[in-house]
């Protein structure tokens, strides 16, 4: 087993071979580049990390940027923190803390209360407890990051949570109960508040480019709300949302299962990406994976019938990328986020740690102690062993040993990749080109170093900790979601607006776009009106605050009453959909 305070050591000393040496060897032991890789991946996470580290140095502590890259010379622009690629890298940091890496306990720290000040800020996702945690990155100085980008983003409160909720849980193992209910405890019960509240609203998918519900969402807030129930039950708190919603969004996940692979998204919207095969449904496996659980099809645990499927299918699709020509079927391939119409630096493979998903279902079967092959998942299995047939296979019989050791194999082929197409000096990149495996797009990407490092962790067997899936069941009777009600109207009684006036409505949910609004869904809006020459003028004063109606057709009223002042154009408009001119009866709206 690895020994994790070594590991740490490793990064600030130097008694490990040179990379240089390493790489002049194509055929150095794999085991030993993966432990020098650990060690470059370590420091590169560091050194993305305030305000120590070189690349962010003196900016406040805990931001941890995505990469040093800056918008110039072709790179992307990636000097920011963004709360997906923060929460998975500190999930990693907070398992070697775990591990006995003590030195790592003040970033730890320090990443915390920055995330409880970011919680606060408002942000063109919304206001900190109207949607504003699903905004996805923030500027290195701590504040709001202003610009266009695909938002909202609803997996990065639920990543957080987890990220806290492993911490909290040693915390209170360790005898810091009373720091986790003062500092942690309220970031994660935020985290938890909007995972409760919007996991069934379309948002922006991890890659930013697709709109609608996305799988990788969905099994991140499933776990999260989980395993924070129980957090909360810990505490001596209770989080009654999270237990009623969590079997919802079990019963949600299972939707994404076609018959043959999971599909990374439904709901999608027509006018942005939509793809179908995609390697985040690979990632979420690897995300809720919980070393405890049995190859459970429902939570889609990597050993699972489904998953392996899935997985097989998924991977099939980078088949076609140059660097896979002539690698047989069984063996491992670079992989991407999706191939058919991936134009993002031309659509290339990318991170590190695909082989956590084997190692984390070769311990998987290692617990349960056999290994069960099922008309789904046969496909996976055949590619390595051809004359495996569908049945259970159980411990101490050749079937058994022979399975776990190709799949091991399978898994170490996915790491030779790694070693292959790594650079000289170690640096992992978000890609690395389909045709000659150069490294593209943002280098030294902080997410890139915690995928590997998680992956070595699972293959040494270093395995995080239980979210005690076993405790969260589909409902009882068949799932059904909110109803969604196809129209609303929102009726304004000012009589000093003229006819020749138009009115609209402005709110904080992108569901007053498409008039697609989920019943019982809090949200905020203002009224503007614009005069015939164009002239807008903002409804004074705050948000009026509202819940959509428990049942389509009900109506809600609002109690306000506006005076109309000079201009106020703040706010950045989307869309308009519509405009009616109708004074009182008002369909026309954007979202803020
Ligand atoms: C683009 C990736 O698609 C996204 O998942 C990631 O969060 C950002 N880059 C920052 O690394």
């Amino acid at each position: 087993m690895l020994d994790l305070t070594l590991l740490w050591q490793m990064s600030v000393v130097s008694d490990v071979p040179s990379v240089e040496n390493l790489r002049v060897c194509d055929s150095v032991d794999l085991d030993v580049y993966l432990q020098h890789e650990a060690h470059i991946s370590v420091d590169g996470v560091l050194a993305n990390l305030a305000p120590d580290g070189e690349y962010i140095l003196g900016k406040p502590a805990g931001i941890l940027i995505a990469s040093p890259s800056n918008g110039e010379n072709g790179e992307p622009e990636y000097l920011s923190t963004w709360t997906r690629d923060s929460s998975l890298t500190f999930k990693v940091l907070v398992e070697l803390f775990i591990g006995g890496n003590g030195s790592l306990r003040p970033k730890i720290d320090d990443w915390v209360a920055l995330q409880g000040k970011l919680q606060l800020l408002s942000n063109p996702s919304g206001f900190p407890n109207s949607g504003g945690l699903g905004d996805p990155r923030f500027e290195v100085d701590g504040t709001t990051a202003w610009m266009n980008w695909a938002r909202p983003q609803r997996d990065g409160p639920a990543l957080r949570a987890t990220t806290l909720t492993l911490f909290s849980n040693w915390l209170i193992s360790n005898g810091e109960t009373a720091h986790v209910l003062d500092q942690v405890w309220p970031i994660i019960s935020k985290d938890l508040a909007y995972t409760a509240r919007y996991w069934n609203q379309t948002g922006f998918d991890l890659w930013e480019e697709s709109w609608g519900s996305s799988f990788f969402t969905v099994a991140a807030s499933h776990r999260a709300l989980v395993e924070g129930a129980a957090l909360a039950k810990r505490l001596g708190h209770a989080c009654a949302l999270c237990e009623s919603t969590s079997p919802e969004v079990l019963c949600f996940l299972q939707s994404f299962w076609t018959g043959t692979h999971i599909t990374s998204q439904l709901n999608y919207n027509q006018g942005w990406k939509h793809h179908d095969l995609d390697s985040s449904t690979i990632i979420s496996s690897i995300h809720t994976f919980d070393p405890e659980a049995n190859c459970d099809d429902a939570t889609l645990q990597p050993c699972s019938s489904r998953a392996l499927a899935n997985l097989k299918v998924t991977t099939e699709d980078f088949r076609s990328y140059k660097l896979n020509e002539g690698i047989s079927l069984g063996k491992a391939i670079a992989l991407g986020r999706y191939n058919a119409g991936d134009e993002y630096y031309g659509g290339n493979p990318c991170t590190s740690g695909w082989p956590r998903w084997l190692h984390a279902a070769i311990h998987q079967w290692k617990r349960i102690q056999y290994i069960t092959v099922t008309d789904v998942s046969l496909s996976f299995f055949t590619d390595l062993v051809p004359s495996i047939r569908p049945g259970r296979y159980t411990k101490g019989t050749p079937t058994y040993d022979n399975l776990l050791s190709a799949v091991r194999t399978y898994a170490d082929g996915f790491f030779a990749i790694v070693q292959k197409y790594t650079p000289q000096n170690g640096d992992l990149a978000e890609q690395f080109s389909k045709v000659d495996g150069s490294p593209l797009s943002a280098r030294k990407l902080t997410w890139s170093y915690a995928s590997f490092l998680s992956a070595k962790l699972r293959r040494d067997g270093i395995l995080g900790q239980s979210w005690n899936s076993a405790s969260s069941k589909l409902p009882a009777t068949q799932c059904v979601g909110r109803p969604i009600c196809t129209s609303l109207t929102f009726s304004l009684l000012a009589d000093s607006i003229p006819e020749s006036e138009q009115v609209y409505v402005v709110g904080s949910v992108d569901q007053l776009v498409t008039v697609d609004l989920p019943t019982d869904m809090p949200f905020e809006f203002k009224f503007i009106r614009k005069w015939p020459n164009q002239e807008t003028r903002w409804q004074p004063g705050s948000n009026f605050v509202a819940t959509s109606a428990a049942n389509c057709g009900e109506k809600v009223t609002v109690n306000s009453s506006v005076e109309w002042q000079p201009d106020q154009t703040s706010g950045a408009a989307r869309t308009i959909i519509m405009t009616s001119g109708a004074r009182r009866a008002i369909r026309a709206w954007f979202v803020w």
